[in-house]
């Protein structure tokens, strides 16, 4: 028998991005390894085969079964094109997982029977400003009332915590981030309001995550908190035992 995941806990694995040996790539099913052929950066294709390898082993150690068997499903709500949140069916029921990458950084998170989200971003400028348009007038504010020096960790934990939400509810980015405002960075997570919400309107449950001083990272649940269980691992070492 495979771990037990706790009813009401989330794991969320934390892992560098570095390359993994070749071995490891051959747990991808073909649509990944296919995935990964056509991302052109070499960055952007480790980041992706790390997370769907780290994903697999997590999902496998849960599912009970070994992580080449392991079926993801990812029916994107919008288009139901096979892109949205990442599921895997049991027989006790559904391990739904959230991948996120960042620069040198991933996370995975599992739960068991409720929707989670995970978001991490590194705490650096993608264009030569801060795209204050993705923040709600609230947001933008509290923005702007801050010291100048403390506005770009400010808006990467508006951001993870929003796009972690946007996750969650499998929208992504189809819907606007700046519909949704969040409690103020130095405050503990919370969503205050969301304008033009689809329905279902089912409660949302959000947390920072400790993820170090370089980059921001929160997880959103779905319809109940979850006790969150944060763990570094070592990519090698978990799939060691293979
Ligand atoms: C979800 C989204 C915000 C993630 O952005 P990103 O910069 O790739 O960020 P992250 O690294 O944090 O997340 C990547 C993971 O998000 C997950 N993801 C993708 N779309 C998702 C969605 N709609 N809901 C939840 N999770 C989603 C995937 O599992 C992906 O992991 P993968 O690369 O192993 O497949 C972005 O991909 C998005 O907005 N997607 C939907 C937008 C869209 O245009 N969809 C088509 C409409 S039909």
């Amino acid at each position: 028998m495979g771990e037990r995941l706790v009813s009401g806990e989330c794991l969320v694995w934390r892992c560098p991005a570095g390359p993994l040996p070749a071995p490891l790539h051959a747990l991808l099913d073909d649509a990944e390894q296919a995935r990964a052929r056509n991302l052109g950066h070499d960055a952007a294709r480790t980041r992706f085969v790390t997370g769907r390898v780290m994903a697999r082993l997590l999902a496998a150690r849960y599912a009970d079964t070994p992580p080449r068997q392991v079926v993801f499903t990812s029916t994107c709500r919008h288009c139901t094109g096979p892109h949205g949140r990442l599921e895997v069916h049991t027989g006790a029921g559904v391990l739904h997982l959230s991948v996120s990458h960042s620069a040198e950084r991933i996370l995975v998170a599992i739960a068991r029977d409720t929707v989670c989200g995970v978001d991490i971003e590194r705490v650096a400028l993608r264009g030569d400003r801060i795209p204050v348009s993705a923040l709600s007038p609230v947001e933008r504010r509290v923005l702007a009332d801050l010291p100048q020096p403390r506005r770009l960790a400010a808006f990467i934990r508006y951001w993870a915590r929003k796009e972690a939400i946007l996750k969650a509810t499998g929208d992504g980015l189809v819907l606007s981030p700046a519909d949704l405002t969040v409690s103020a960075p130095d405050a503990s997570a919370r969503l205050l309001s969301w304008e033009n919400r689809p329905p279902p309107h089912v409660s949302v449950h959000l947390s920072d995550l400790a993820v170090g001083d370089d980059y921001r990272a929160a997880l959103a649940t779905l319809g109940r908190p979850l006790s969150i269980v944060e763990r570094d691992v070592d990519p090698l070492a978990e799939a060691s035992h293979l």
